[in-house]
């Protein structure tokens, strides 16, 4: 299970988990992992809290950080970001804030408490992003920056290879991961459909092997429904040097999710999910519910693109997420299929030991094949 990419991060196995969570992160990390920390939704001032309490919990082990870069215009809009809310909130039309807020009301969700506002403008926007990406530099244990949703700009991928780290980058294609490579990037991630999140329209077993022949040598990292030992088998079989997983680590004790929103991925089946742009404006792969349903109706407006969507449906998300035990029909659950394969919450070390269980028991099928 030891891949050349092992030895350049320095790890046990080549089992890249994808966390929001500060303890998720450093769980996996000390289990001989590489746990990438999610930094949207985090300020610079916040992901230097988060960066500094895991340096302090993960001893000597490597980690990355994950950064939204923004690839269009009105994201680039570098300056004053209170301005560029502003601007940008002029362009969302009135029907897509009122039609959220009617679908909430008709929920029963509560009103945020009185002088809590929901944060509007996150991660994805020039600004944001290189900040995150300096604060993460400053953190000698961050092995590796990559980049969520597009090619990071140029600066940014001399800057981060330029400090002896690995730049890495997500996608869905192989139009967009040769875009990647031919950037620089060191390190390829190749998300299938079935995976959680914003994610394309080629499901795994397509596209890993058609962006490992595209993109050779670059390392490509598996992504996309993985869950179990035997599926990073098949993806080490096709010759990636790696697996890059997001929604395993939302049923882990060490996630800090509601119990509300815990059991709705605990009893959601591998049909229960839905690509929807409601949230994000991108197609983006969370648990189905009445919100999902009521933005497809024939009556619903358009989303809108990023960041523009999420502006008008921010107040639904702080809202769900704070009243989750009343909010799950239309709370934001991003999730892939792979959540049907799980029906157990375990430590992080339990689900990185059986992974390797299950994966050498695979391997030992495969050889029993052998003449
Ligand atoms: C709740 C959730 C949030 C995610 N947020 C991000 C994100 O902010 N940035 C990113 O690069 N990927 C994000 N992802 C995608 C993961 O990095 C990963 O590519 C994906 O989960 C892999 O598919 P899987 O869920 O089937 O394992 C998220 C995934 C989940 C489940």
């Amino acid at each position: 299970m030891h891949t050349a990419l092992c030895d350049r991060l320095g790890i046990e196995f080549p089992i890249f988990a994808f966390s929001h969570c500060r303890d998720v992160v450093a769980a996996v990390s000390e289990a001989g992992g590489f746990a990438v920390l999610g930094a949207l939704g985090f300020t610079a001032e916040e992901l230097e809290t988060e960066l500094c309490w895991i340096d302090a919990h993960v001893g000597d082990r490597p980690y990355g950080v994950d950064v939204v870069m923004p690839s269009t215009r009105e994201q680039q809009d570098g300056g004053d970001s209170k301005e560029l809310a502003r601007k940008l909130s002029g362009l969302i039309p009135a029907g897509h804030r009122a039609f959220a807020a009617r679908l909430l009301e008709e929920h029963g969700v509560p009103a945020l408490p009185e002088g809590e506002r929901a944060r509007e403008l996150i991660g994805w926007i020039d600004a944001t992003a290189k900040s995150q990406v300096q604060t993460a530099l400053g953190h000698p244990r961050v092995r590796l920056v990559a980049s969520a949703l597009g090619t990071p700009p140029p600066e940014v991928i001399a800057e981060v290879k330029a400090s002896g780290r690995l730049t890495a980058a997500l996608s869905g294609s192989v139009r967009h991961d040769l875009a990647h490579h031919e950037a620089g990037v060191d390190v390829i991630i190749a998300q299938g459909y079935e995976g959680g999140a914003h994610t394309g329209d080629v499901a795994s077993m397509v596209l890993w092997p058609e962006v490992i022949d595209a993109v050779a040598p670059t390392p490509v990292l598996a992504a996309g429904g993985i869950g179990t030992g035997r599926q990073i088998a098949a993806a080490l079989a096709m010759g990636a040097e790696g697996v890059w997983t997001g929604s395993l680590w939302l049923l882990v004790e060490e996630a800090d999710l509601q119990p509300a929103q815990r059991a709705s991925y605990l009893h959601a089946g591998t049909g229960d999910t839905v690509r929807s742009r409601s949230f994000t404006g991108k197609p983006n792969r969370m648990l189905r519910n009445a919100w999902t349903d009521a933005w497809e109706a024939p009556d619903a407006p358009e989303p809108l693109g990023m960041p523009l969507q999420y502006m008008a449906t921010a107040e639904a998300v702080s809202r769900t997420s704070r009243y989750a035990n009343r909010s799950q029909d239309v709370a934001f659950n991003a999730g892939g299929q792979v959540v049907g394969l799980l029906d157990e919450v375990r430590s992080t070390r339990d689900v990185i030991y059986s992974l390797v269980e299950d994966y050498f028991e695979a391997v030992d099928r495969l050889q029993g094949l052998a003449p």
